[in-house]
């Protein structure tokens, strides 16, 4: 049977940053993220007797399917008759707009597998099998606001979508993939950043302080718990000789910081990579924030997104 499912990228707003030791690929931190809408990657996977090992399109092209054979071997473990797949994916925004496509990807992938494998699962056993491959991707299950607590096997939901009148406004700083991957950086930094241990040590209590700023819808509280996460999730990566930035991120840092000393509440995040999204209430600041970015030395282009909807099957045309 052939499925095709759509998931969105998220953006976390208290940051995963490091693994527990041992296997499994459990976070060591809690995170906190919004799902967006606008973007998605949509994924159809048909397994086929006929097939003699696994294939994957990504964008067009034949791609490296390391990872995903690794999702499908878990579906296949659960599976009565396991058989290989044709995994075809599509992003329908750019690889480097600057939104991780591995969230998206691979909750694409695990929703649209365990359907086509024909396995009952729900959404938490659906998001734990996305976890395996990529933390991120086990937020981008569900849609809203969502929480990926440590240690645990799945995402769950913390307030939906509507909670909020939430802008992000992505500064896109750089068209060029990233130089080290986050399992990779993750590594690194728990390997030899000084500051790793007081990352660990910081990283439950602001996700604490910003899961309550959220529920009690106090946007400045949460913006600055959100950019508070950045600042030490990328100073600890720092320490570690990782550093993703480049000139336009601190341009659209500072643009940030120039924009609140004049009154207008925005806030600033930082994922593996140079880009800077920027978290704004209403429609009014998030312009204001969008014109700013716009015009800082570096940025190559900006656009506005919004908090968006769960992963799901896609419905028969
Ligand atoms: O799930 P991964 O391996 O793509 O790592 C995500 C790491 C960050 O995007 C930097 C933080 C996060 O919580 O999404």
């Amino acid at each position: 049977m052939s499925i095709t499912a759509i998931a969105h990228p998220n953006i976390a707003l208290s940051k995963y940053w490091g693994k527990r030791e041992g296997a499994g690929n459990f976070p060591a931190v809690p995170s906190l993220s919004v799902t967006l809408r606008g973007m998605a990657t949509r994924t159809r996977v048909a397994f086929d007797p006929e097939l003699r090992a696994d294939r994957f399109v990504l964008d067009g092209h034949e791609a490296d399917g390391t990872r995903v054979t690794a999702l499908l071997d878990r579906v296949r473990g659960a599976m009565g008759a396991p058989r290989f797949a044709e995994v075809v994916s599509q992003n329908d925004f750019p690889t480097a707009s600057g939104l991780a496509s591995s969230a998206s990807g691979f909750a694409a992938l695990a929703v649209a597998a365990t359907r086509a494998a024909g396995l009952d699962w729900d959404a938490a056993q659906v998001s734990d099998l996305a976890r395996a491959s990529s933390a991120s991707a086990a937020r981008s299950i569900f849609g809203g606001f969502v929480e990926l607590a440590a240690g645990e096997r799945a995402a769950s939901v913390v307030a939906p979508a509507e909670h909020l009148d939430l802008y992000v406004v992505v500064a896109v700083a750089s068209e060029a993939k990233k130089a080290t991957g986050s399992t990779d950086g993750m590594r690194r930094t728990a390997a030899t950043s000084p500051y790793y241990a007081a990352w660990l040590e910081d990283a439950p209590r602001t996700h604490a302080r910003l899961r309550a700023a959220l529920l009690a819808k106090d946007f400045s509280a949460m913006g600055e718990l959100a950019e508070a996460s950045a600042m030490a999730m990328h100073a600890s990566a720092i320490a570690a000789g990782i550093v993703y930035w480049n000139p336009a991120t601190l341009a659209a840092l500072s643009t940030v910081r120039e924009l609140r000393a004049a009154g207008t509440a925005v806030y600033a995040t930082i994922d593996a990579g140079p880009h800077v999204k920027v978290l704004a209430l209403g429609a009014r600041d998030a312009g204001i924030a969008a014109a700013a970015l716009s015009a800082a030395p570096g940025v190559l282009r900006v656009f506005e997104t919004r908090p968006g909807a769960a992963a799901h099957v896609e419905a028969a045309p």
